[in-house]
Protein backbone atom coordinates (compact mmCIF):
# COMPACT_ATOMS: atom_id res chain seq x y z
CA UNK A 1 0.00 0.00 0.00
CA UNK A 2 2.57 2.58 1.10
CA UNK A 3 4.54 1.61 -2.40
CA UNK A 4 1.23 2.22 -4.30
CA UNK A 5 0.93 5.33 -2.64
CA UNK A 6 4.84 6.75 -3.53
CA UNK A 7 3.97 6.12 -7.08
CA UNK A 8 0.56 7.48 -7.33
CA UNK A 9 3.07 10.77 -5.80
CA UNK A 10 6.21 10.20 -8.49
CA UNK A 11 3.85 9.80 -11.51
CA UNK A 12 1.16 12.79 -10.23
CA UNK A 13 4.21 14.98 -9.87
CA UNK A 14 5.99 14.06 -13.32
CA UNK A 15 2.29 13.70 -15.25
CA UNK A 16 2.17 17.65 -13.67
CA UNK A 17 5.41 18.88 -15.15
CA UNK A 18 4.05 17.43 -19.01
CA UNK A 19 0.57 19.61 -18.56
CA UNK A 20 1.30 22.14 -20.34
CA UNK A 21 -1.77 23.91 -20.64
CA UNK A 22 -6.20 24.74 -18.74
CA UNK A 23 -6.90 21.48 -20.60
CA UNK A 24 -4.29 19.04 -19.58
CA UNK A 25 -4.16 20.48 -16.32
CA UNK A 26 -8.12 19.29 -16.41
CA UNK A 27 -7.90 16.46 -17.41
CA UNK A 28 -4.79 15.65 -14.86
CA UNK A 29 -7.19 16.62 -12.05
CA UNK A 30 -9.79 13.84 -13.02
CA UNK A 31 -7.14 11.30 -13.18
CA UNK A 32 -5.74 11.76 -9.85
CA UNK A 33 -8.69 14.02 -7.86
CA UNK A 34 -11.38 12.54 -9.78
CA UNK A 35 -14.74 10.66 -8.22
CA UNK A 36 -12.91 7.23 -9.73
CA UNK A 37 -9.23 8.81 -9.54
CA UNK A 38 -6.25 7.58 -7.90
CA UNK A 39 -6.86 8.94 -4.61
CA UNK A 40 -10.03 7.30 -4.65
CA UNK A 41 -9.44 4.46 -5.46
CA UNK A 42 -6.16 4.20 -2.66
CA UNK A 43 -8.62 5.15 -0.24
CA UNK A 44 -11.06 2.00 -1.16
CA UNK A 45 -7.74 0.02 -0.37
CA UNK A 46 -7.13 1.48 2.58
CA UNK A 47 -10.26 -0.41 4.36
CA UNK A 48 -8.21 -3.85 3.63
CA UNK A 49 -5.10 -2.47 5.45
CA UNK A 50 -4.32 -4.68 8.37
CA UNK A 51 -4.87 -2.78 12.07
CA UNK A 52 -1.45 -1.92 13.15
CA UNK A 53 -0.33 -0.26 9.94
CA UNK A 54 -3.46 1.81 9.37
CA UNK A 55 -2.00 4.81 11.26
CA UNK A 56 1.14 5.22 8.79
CA UNK A 57 -0.30 4.58 5.67
CA UNK A 58 -3.21 6.83 6.73
CA UNK A 59 -0.55 9.80 7.41
CA UNK A 60 0.93 8.72 4.36
CA UNK A 61 -2.32 8.83 1.98
CA UNK A 62 -3.37 12.20 3.78
CA UNK A 63 0.61 13.31 3.13
CA UNK A 64 0.04 12.42 -0.73
CA UNK A 65 -3.28 14.05 -1.55
CA UNK A 66 -1.97 17.28 0.65
CA UNK A 67 1.33 17.36 -1.20
CA UNK A 68 -0.60 16.10 -5.24
CA UNK A 69 -2.75 19.70 -4.37
CA UNK A 70 -0.21 21.82 -3.72
CA UNK A 71 2.12 20.66 -7.17
CA UNK A 72 -1.37 21.13 -8.87
CA UNK A 73 -2.20 24.41 -7.42
CA UNK A 74 1.36 25.28 -8.21
CA UNK A 75 0.91 24.43 -11.80
CA UNK A 76 -2.04 26.10 -12.27
CA UNK A 77 -0.41 29.27 -10.95
CA UNK A 78 2.62 29.21 -13.30
CA UNK A 79 0.15 28.01 -16.39
CA UNK A 80 -1.87 31.26 -15.88
CA UNK A 81 -5.32 29.79 -15.31
CA UNK A 82 -7.59 31.47 -17.32
CA UNK A 83 -4.46 32.63 -19.39
CA UNK A 84 -4.75 31.10 -22.28
CA UNK A 85 -2.24 28.86 -21.24
CA UNK A 86 0.20 31.08 -21.91
CA UNK A 87 3.16 30.78 -18.88
CA UNK A 88 3.28 33.36 -16.28
CA UNK A 89 5.21 34.24 -13.38
CA UNK A 90 3.70 33.43 -10.33
CA UNK A 91 2.33 36.03 -8.11
CA UNK A 92 -0.47 38.17 -7.73
CA UNK A 93 -1.05 40.20 -11.74
CA UNK A 94 -1.08 43.96 -10.41
CA UNK A 95 0.95 46.47 -12.23
CA UNK A 96 1.53 49.41 -10.11
CA UNK A 97 2.85 51.88 -13.07
CA UNK A 98 -0.22 51.74 -15.16
CA UNK A 99 -1.88 55.28 -14.83
CA UNK A 100 -4.70 55.48 -12.59
CA UNK A 101 -8.47 55.56 -13.70
CA UNK A 102 -9.57 59.19 -12.77
CA UNK A 103 -13.27 59.52 -11.23
CA UNK A 104 -15.38 61.48 -13.11
CA UNK A 105 -16.06 64.81 -10.75
CA UNK A 106 -19.58 66.68 -11.17
CA UNK A 107 -18.54 70.36 -10.46
CA UNK A 108 -21.00 73.48 -10.37
CA UNK A 109 -23.08 75.07 -13.48
CA UNK A 110 -20.88 77.94 -14.52
CA UNK A 111 -24.13 80.06 -13.86
CA UNK A 112 -24.04 79.11 -10.60
CA UNK A 113 -19.89 80.04 -10.51
CA UNK A 114 -20.42 83.41 -12.04
CA UNK A 115 -23.22 84.12 -10.18
CA UNK A 116 -20.58 83.22 -6.70
CA UNK A 117 -17.76 85.22 -8.81
CA UNK A 118 -20.25 88.10 -8.52
CA UNK A 119 -21.07 87.93 -5.26
CA UNK A 120 -17.63 87.75 -3.98
CA UNK A 121 -16.41 90.56 -6.39
CA UNK A 122 -19.33 92.87 -5.00
CA UNK A 123 -18.67 91.81 -1.54
CA UNK A 124 -15.52 93.15 -1.23
CA UNK A 125 -16.91 96.48 -2.21
CA UNK A 126 -19.38 95.94 0.89
CA UNK A 127 -22.53 94.90 -0.69
CA UNK A 128 -24.12 92.00 0.79
CA UNK A 129 -26.61 89.22 -0.83
CA UNK A 130 -30.04 88.85 -0.72
CA UNK A 131 -32.46 88.03 -2.14
CA UNK A 132 -36.22 87.90 -3.39
CA UNK A 133 -39.43 85.85 -4.62
CA UNK A 134 -39.61 84.81 -8.58
CA UNK A 135 -43.31 84.49 -7.99
CA UNK A 136 -43.61 88.59 -7.70
CA UNK A 137 -46.61 91.19 -8.01
CA UNK A 138 -47.06 93.52 -10.10
CA UNK A 139 -46.72 96.09 -7.42
CA UNK A 140 -43.30 95.20 -6.91
CA UNK A 141 -42.26 94.24 -10.48
CA UNK A 142 -43.62 97.54 -11.87
CA UNK A 143 -46.14 100.05 -9.39
CA UNK A 144 -43.64 100.80 -7.16
CA UNK A 145 -40.75 101.49 -9.66
CA UNK A 146 -42.35 103.95 -11.25
CA UNK A 147 -43.64 102.16 -13.93
CA UNK A 148 -46.93 103.36 -15.20
CA UNK A 149 -49.64 101.59 -15.81
CA UNK A 150 -49.60 102.23 -19.85
CA UNK A 151 -45.93 101.68 -20.18
CA UNK A 152 -45.32 98.98 -23.01
CA UNK A 153 -43.22 96.75 -20.65
CA UNK A 154 -46.47 96.20 -18.57
CA UNK A 155 -47.60 94.25 -21.61
CA UNK A 156 -49.57 91.07 -20.83
CA UNK A 157 -47.81 89.60 -24.50
CA UNK A 158 -44.60 90.56 -22.41
CA UNK A 159 -45.01 89.21 -19.40
CA UNK A 160 -45.59 86.00 -17.53
CA UNK A 161 -48.95 86.80 -15.84
CA UNK A 162 -49.83 84.21 -13.44
CA UNK A 163 -53.65 86.03 -12.49
CA UNK A 164 -54.90 88.54 -15.19
CA UNK A 165 -54.13 91.77 -15.13
CA UNK A 166 -57.37 92.84 -16.10
CA UNK A 167 -59.69 91.71 -13.68
CA UNK A 168 -57.39 91.11 -10.75
CA UNK A 169 -56.31 94.03 -8.77
CA UNK A 170 -52.77 92.64 -7.51
CA UNK A 171 -52.35 90.23 -10.42
CA UNK A 172 -49.31 87.96 -9.56
CA UNK A 173 -46.46 87.43 -12.52
CA UNK A 174 -43.10 85.66 -12.61
CA UNK A 175 -40.77 89.04 -12.16
CA UNK A 176 -39.08 89.95 -15.44
CA UNK A 177 -36.72 91.87 -13.39
CA UNK A 178 -34.52 91.72 -9.98
CA UNK A 179 -35.71 95.25 -9.55
CA UNK A 180 -38.32 93.90 -7.23
CA UNK A 181 -35.72 92.92 -4.67
CA UNK A 182 -34.92 96.45 -4.14
CA UNK A 183 -38.57 97.66 -3.42
CA UNK A 184 -38.44 94.60 -1.08
CA UNK A 185 -35.18 95.86 0.60
CA UNK A 186 -36.31 99.23 1.06
CA UNK A 187 -40.16 98.20 1.96
CA UNK A 188 -38.41 96.40 5.06
CA UNK A 189 -35.12 97.80 6.16
CA UNK A 190 -34.08 101.11 6.89
CA UNK A 191 -30.96 103.08 4.69
CA UNK A 192 -28.47 102.63 4.60
CA UNK A 193 -28.57 99.80 2.90
CA UNK A 194 -25.70 98.27 0.33
CA UNK A 195 -26.93 95.07 -1.27
CA UNK A 196 -26.78 92.76 -4.29
CA UNK A 197 -29.42 90.56 -5.22
CA UNK A 198 -29.13 88.14 -8.06
CA UNK A 199 -31.66 85.95 -8.80
CA UNK A 200 -33.94 84.30 -12.16
CA UNK A 201 -36.28 86.46 -14.18
CA UNK A 202 -38.71 85.62 -16.81
CA UNK A 203 -39.71 87.68 -20.27
CA UNK A 204 -41.56 85.60 -23.32
CA UNK A 205 -39.06 86.10 -25.48
CA UNK A 206 -38.35 84.15 -28.65
CA UNK A 207 -35.27 82.06 -27.92
CA UNK A 208 -32.46 82.48 -30.38
CA UNK A 209 -28.33 82.99 -29.80
CA UNK A 210 -29.09 86.15 -27.56
CA UNK A 211 -32.54 86.02 -26.02
CA UNK A 212 -33.97 83.16 -23.45
CA UNK A 213 -37.54 83.34 -21.76
CA UNK A 214 -35.78 82.40 -18.19
CA UNK A 215 -32.40 84.41 -17.78
CA UNK A 216 -30.87 85.78 -14.44
CA UNK A 217 -29.82 89.11 -13.44
CA UNK A 218 -27.92 90.37 -10.97
CA UNK A 219 -29.37 93.44 -8.72
CA UNK A 220 -27.65 96.08 -7.12
CA UNK A 221 -28.59 99.06 -4.87
CA UNK A 222 -27.05 101.79 -2.35
CA UNK A 223 -28.66 104.38 -0.60
CA UNK A 224 -27.03 106.42 2.07
CA UNK A 225 -26.71 109.78 2.67
CA UNK A 226 -25.10 111.97 -0.24
CA UNK A 227 -24.43 109.37 -2.41
CA UNK A 228 -23.53 110.45 -6.16
CA UNK A 229 -23.58 109.83 -10.06
CA UNK A 230 -19.59 109.79 -9.57
CA UNK A 231 -19.72 107.18 -6.87
CA UNK A 232 -21.61 104.74 -9.04
CA UNK A 233 -19.43 105.23 -11.85
CA UNK A 234 -16.30 104.00 -9.58
CA UNK A 235 -18.30 101.26 -8.32
CA UNK A 236 -19.33 100.01 -11.54
CA UNK A 237 -15.72 100.70 -13.31
CA UNK A 238 -13.74 98.97 -10.44
CA UNK A 239 -16.35 96.09 -10.60
CA UNK A 240 -15.27 95.49 -14.40
CA UNK A 241 -11.70 95.38 -13.66
CA UNK A 242 -12.38 93.13 -10.41
CA UNK A 243 -14.40 90.37 -12.57
CA UNK A 244 -13.10 90.95 -16.44
CA UNK A 245 -9.19 91.56 -15.21
CA UNK A 246 -7.44 95.21 -15.25
CA UNK A 247 -8.04 95.83 -19.58
CA UNK A 248 -11.63 95.73 -19.22
CA UNK A 249 -12.93 98.45 -21.67
CA UNK A 250 -16.19 99.85 -20.24
CA UNK A 251 -18.46 103.25 -20.27
CA UNK A 252 -21.18 104.36 -19.26
CA UNK A 253 -24.05 105.21 -21.74
CA UNK A 254 -27.19 108.46 -21.23
CA UNK A 255 -30.58 106.20 -21.40
CA UNK A 256 -33.94 105.99 -19.44
CA UNK A 257 -35.55 104.10 -17.11
CA UNK A 258 -38.33 104.87 -15.20
CA UNK A 259 -37.14 104.29 -11.79
CA UNK A 260 -33.78 106.66 -11.95
CA UNK A 261 -32.87 109.61 -13.15
CA UNK A 262 -30.34 110.01 -14.44
CA UNK A 263 -29.72 106.41 -16.14
CA UNK A 264 -27.39 105.16 -18.09
CA UNK A 265 -26.55 101.59 -20.14
CA UNK A 266 -23.32 100.04 -19.22
CA UNK A 267 -21.25 98.51 -21.97
CA UNK A 268 -18.05 96.87 -22.02
CA UNK A 269 -15.69 95.88 -25.32
CA UNK A 270 -15.50 92.43 -25.50
CA UNK A 271 -15.29 90.04 -28.52
CA UNK A 272 -17.64 86.51 -27.83
CA UNK A 273 -15.79 84.16 -30.58
CA UNK A 274 -11.82 84.48 -29.70
CA UNK A 275 -10.34 86.14 -33.09
CA UNK A 276 -13.32 88.18 -33.75
CA UNK A 277 -13.24 91.97 -33.50
CA UNK A 278 -14.67 93.00 -29.79
CA UNK A 279 -17.83 94.90 -30.21
CA UNK A 280 -19.43 96.98 -27.48
CA UNK A 281 -22.14 94.98 -25.94
CA UNK A 282 -24.88 96.16 -23.53
CA UNK A 283 -24.38 94.48 -19.98
CA UNK A 284 -27.27 96.45 -18.34
CA UNK A 285 -28.64 99.21 -16.88
CA UNK A 286 -27.94 101.50 -14.11
CA UNK A 287 -28.74 105.15 -12.48
CA UNK A 288 -29.70 107.32 -9.16
CA UNK A 289 -32.81 105.90 -7.79
CA UNK A 290 -35.52 108.09 -8.66
CA UNK A 291 -37.07 110.24 -5.79
CA UNK A 292 -40.39 108.48 -7.18
CA UNK A 293 -39.15 105.59 -5.92
CA UNK A 294 -38.10 106.53 -2.80
CA UNK A 295 -41.70 108.13 -1.88
CA UNK A 296 -43.68 104.73 -2.89
CA UNK A 297 -41.15 102.83 -0.02
CA UNK A 298 -41.33 105.24 2.35
CA UNK A 299 -37.67 106.77 2.00
CA UNK A 300 -37.60 110.46 2.60
CA UNK A 301 -35.62 111.47 -1.16
CA UNK A 302 -34.76 114.60 0.85
CA UNK A 303 -32.23 112.85 3.50
CA UNK A 304 -31.51 109.50 1.00
CA UNK A 305 -29.98 109.58 -2.38
CA UNK A 306 -28.75 106.18 -3.85
CA UNK A 307 -27.89 104.62 -7.12
CA UNK A 308 -28.79 101.36 -8.58
CA UNK A 309 -27.97 98.93 -10.99
CA UNK A 310 -29.07 95.41 -13.01
CA UNK A 311 -26.95 93.18 -15.42
CA UNK A 312 -27.50 90.28 -17.25
CA UNK A 313 -25.72 86.90 -15.49
CA UNK A 314 -25.67 85.26 -18.42
CA UNK A 315 -23.93 88.46 -20.69
CA UNK A 316 -21.31 88.37 -17.80
CA UNK A 317 -20.57 84.79 -18.42
CA UNK A 318 -20.46 84.79 -22.26
CA UNK A 319 -18.23 88.09 -21.93
CA UNK A 320 -15.89 86.38 -19.67
CA UNK A 321 -15.57 82.99 -21.00
CA UNK A 322 -16.03 83.47 -24.81
CA UNK A 323 -19.45 81.65 -25.20
CA UNK A 324 -21.20 82.52 -28.28
CA UNK A 325 -24.77 81.53 -27.72
CA UNK A 326 -27.31 81.83 -24.30
CA UNK A 327 -28.77 78.11 -25.32
CA UNK A 328 -25.50 76.66 -24.86
CA UNK A 329 -25.95 77.96 -20.81
CA UNK A 330 -29.34 75.95 -20.58
CA UNK A 331 -28.62 72.89 -22.94
CA UNK A 332 -26.87 70.83 -20.50
CA UNK A 333 -24.44 69.40 -22.59
CA UNK A 334 -21.55 67.73 -20.87
CA UNK A 335 -18.89 68.08 -24.15
CA UNK A 336 -19.86 72.10 -23.42
CA UNK A 337 -20.01 72.36 -20.04
CA UNK A 338 -17.04 69.94 -19.25
CA UNK A 339 -15.13 73.07 -21.29
CA UNK A 340 -15.58 75.84 -19.34
N1 LIG B 1 -34.31 96.27 -14.49
C1 LIG B 1 -33.65 96.73 -15.69
C2 LIG B 1 -33.90 95.71 -16.84
O1 LIG B 1 -34.27 94.61 -16.55
C3 LIG B 1 -32.19 96.90 -15.48
C4 LIG B 1 -31.90 98.04 -14.57
C5 LIG B 1 -31.71 99.29 -15.08
C6 LIG B 1 -31.80 97.85 -13.21
C7 LIG B 1 -31.41 100.37 -14.28
C8 LIG B 1 -31.55 98.94 -12.37
C9 LIG B 1 -31.34 100.19 -12.93
O2 LIG B 1 -31.44 98.81 -11.06
O3 LIG B 1 -31.06 101.23 -12.10
O4 LIG B 1 -33.71 96.05 -17.94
Amino acid sequence: MLEELNAIEREGIEALQQAGDTEALEAWRIVYFGSKGRLKQAMSLFRDVPREEKPAVGARLNAVQANLLLAFEQRREAIGAGGGGAARTAGPVLDLTEPGITPALGRRHIISRVREELCEVFARMGFESVSGPELEDDEHNFVKLNIPEDHPARDPIDNFYVDDPATTKRPRMLRSQTSTVQIRMMETREPPLKIVAPGRVYRPDTVDATHSFMFHQIEGLYVDRRVTMADLKTTLFQFARAYFGEGAEVRLRPSFFPFTEPSAEFDMKIALRPGDPPKWIELGGCGMVDPAVFESVGIDPEEWTGFAFGFGVERLAMGKYGIPDIRMLFENDLRFLNQI
